[in-house]
């Protein structure tokens, strides 16, 4: 979704535009339909330029110009929610005499009174955008100095924002301001670099400043100041993970890297002769975990599907009550929440606007709230009382893969944390652990059905309708199998239970409607064979994911891929992996944007 970028040095910079489009090409992950900047230029003024498309359409159009950049500036991509995809709704916006200029994430709920008022006192809009009322209200306030003028107009407005604003009559600064949505300042040794992202600064600095909400930043030349004190933290991403290093899509890097980003979230967490996990995120609330009887689990798509695993292992391996929902969802029902209810929310990004709302609604109530996410300093981290990181570096490609396995491995922890708090034997536990440790070598030797993957891929190439089918703890990898194909291959399918298929939806299977389903050799392993043969019996092609030495399925189904074998619960680390690649394979066979699909963002921080 939309990403900011400011920039200022400690004398004007001519660098200033290109190390700014450079941050901004950073966030280009995220998603976004258009982009603009407004900078200072030495012919004493703001120049603003905004282009629909790509950030390389705006590059073109700054080179086509002539002009003669210094700083401070700001950048912004834009996810359109308030007005349709063109150059006039692109940020930066700004006020009636276009000398303050304004960048923002986030929504204006109060944007069409505040509107009608300013029009009313004369104000001309040349947007339809909700954010450009934050520029006319700042001229309105204007008495000399910006951030005064920023802080007056924030309290007219009712909403969420993450702010970047500069001005042409007080030059030597940036004013950002944060209310839900993620800001954070670079620390350079002779520059600040304003950011609603870590990837943007990265490759410039590990020393940031991450604002809170209601906080205001004026970033000057060799100084910034806001409103509370606050610490450096490091961030603790390499540089290198930002790149694709010869893979042709982050995606693809990504889902490759699962051994390596397994064994981050497990490292230093799992004691094998205790049969435990160690969990540093948890120690705070370690007491009050004894008394949880009932977990709320909850997250939106991908991270979502993690919570449905969770809810399995939990009942299963903790004994306590829980349930999954989804974050959009999660606060217009009537939950029945308490201080003995736990609130567990799932996020990559850790800024997820639904995600964080339910965590605000159950902490409102009473509830202890904890996360696993994989972004630190994010909000999410921030708000929880306690949580886990999952550690896996920069997810970039916009379809979840590494990030998931990741998640499903920390539930996997907290699963061993609460098991062992309460009934499961020490046996149990130590087994767990076992197969843990043995993960990343598994992750490792299922990737190795790439080859496989792709030409299964070309086989199916030209079906235009999936199932993805699965029992128990498989049951999330057919939703997860699903949701990856469709976004990336604009493919449809459908991802169920097993068990659900002759209640309706067995109505849609032909020879034109392969199914790929989930059987590996676990308690409901005999059940899927049934259903399976429900399939075939009606002229359905199946691809079948089973653990390796199960050969009986190959006499039942048209394909079969191989996992290895491991403890039930822990088999949908492995057997996600080849729907990943499935997914992968069948959209670059049909020409699509891998890291970038149609329509979607990489970050969701709108409700
Ligand atoms: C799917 C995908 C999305 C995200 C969802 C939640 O591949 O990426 O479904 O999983 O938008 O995002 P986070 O985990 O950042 O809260």
């Amino acid at each position: 979704m939309c990403g900011i970028v400011g920039y200022i040095s400690k004398g004007n910079d001519e660098r200033s535009v290109n190390i700014g489009i450079e941050a901004l090409k950073r966030l280009e992950y995220r998603g976004y339909d258009s982009a603009g900047l407004a900078f200072w230029d030495r012919s004493g003024g703001i120049i603003c330029q905004k282009a629909v498309g790509r950030i390389s359409n705006l590059e073109n159009k700054i080179g086509q110009n002539g002009f003669s950049p210094a700083d401070p500036v700001i950048l912004h991509t834009r996810w359109a929610t308030h007005g349709n995809v063109c150059e006039a709704n692109a940020h930066p916006h700004s006020d009636c005499t276009r000398d303050i200029f304004v960048a923002h994430n986030g929504i204006i709920e109060n944007y069409p009174a505040l509107k009608e008022q300013l029009i009313g006192e004369g104000h001309v809009f040349s947007s339809g955008t909700d954010t450009e009322v934050i520029a006319h209200l700042i001229e309105k306030c204007f008495e000399g100095n910006l951030e005064e003028a920023v802080r007056k107009s924030l309290g007219c407005l009712v909403g969420t924002y993450g702010l970047a604003v500069i001005s042409g009559r007080d030059p030597n600064k940036i004013v950002a301001a944060r209310l839900s949505s993620p800001l954070l300042v670079g620390l350079a040794e002779d520059y600040f670099l304003l950011a609603s992202d870590p990837s943007a600064v990265i490759a410039h600095t590990r020393k940031v400043v991450y604002l809170d909400d209601g906080e205001i930043a004026v970033i000057g030349r060799s100084n910034f100041t806001i409103i509370r004190e606050k610490k450096a933290e490091e961030i603790e991403w390499a540089d290198g993970q930002h790149e694709k290093e010869g893979f042709p899509h982050y995606m693809l890097k990504e889902v490759m890297e699962q051994p390596e980003s397994i064994e981050q979230t497990l490292k230093g967490r799992l004691i094998p002769e205790a049969g435990n996990a160690k969990l540093g995120g948890l120690d705070s609330v370690e007491q009050r975990l004894r008394q949880i009887d009932k977990v709320y689990i909850v997250g939106c798509g991908t991270a979502r599907h993690a919570g449905l695993l969770g809810e399995y292992m939990f009942e299963e391996y903790a004994g306590i009550s829980t349930r999954t929902d989804a974050a959009s969802e999660f606060r217009y029902r009537k939950t029945l929440l308490d201080k003995n209810t736990a609130l567990l929310a799932i996020s990559q990004s850790g800024e997820t606007a639904d995600t964080l709302a339910a965590i605000r609604d159950a902490r409102s109530r009473g509830a202890l709230t904890m996360g696993i996410t994989n972004v630190v300093g994010s909000t999410q981290a921030r708000e929880t009382d306690a949580g886990v990181y999952t550690r896996c570096g920069p997810e970039i490609g916009v379809a979840s893969t590494k990030a998931f396995t990741s998640q499903v491995a920390a539930l996997a922890l907290f699963t061993l944390f609460l098991g062992r708090q309460r009934q499961m034997p020490l046996e149990t536990g130590r087994r767990i652990v076992r197969e843990l440790l043995r993960m990343p070598e598994m992750v490792e030797q299922t990737l190795q059905c790439d080859r496989q993957i792709k030409e299964l891929a070309e086989k199916y190439r030209g079906f235009e309708n999936f199932f993805y089918l699965g029992r128990k703890y498989n049951y999330p990898i057919a939703r997860e199998g699903a949701l990856k194909i469709k976004e990336i291959a604009y493919v449809h399918s459908e991802g169920s239970w097993g068990g659900e298929l002759k209640h309706g939806e067995l109505a849609l299977i032909s020879e034109d409607f392969p199914s790929i389903c989930i059987v590996p050799k676990d308690s409901v392993y005999e059940k899927m064979v049934s259903n399976i043969e429900e399939i075939k019996a009606r002229g359905g092609p199946v691809i079948a994911v089973t653990s390796e030495g199960n050969q009986e399925i190959e006499s039942l189904a048209d394909d079969v891929v191989y996992i290895p074998d491991t403890i039930e619960f822990l088999t949908p680390i492995l057997s996600v992996i080849p729907l990943q690649l499935f997914a992968y394979h069948f959209a670059v066979l049909c020409g699509c944007d891998i890291d970038k699909p149609r329509n979607l963002a990489k970050s969701v921080t709108v409700e």
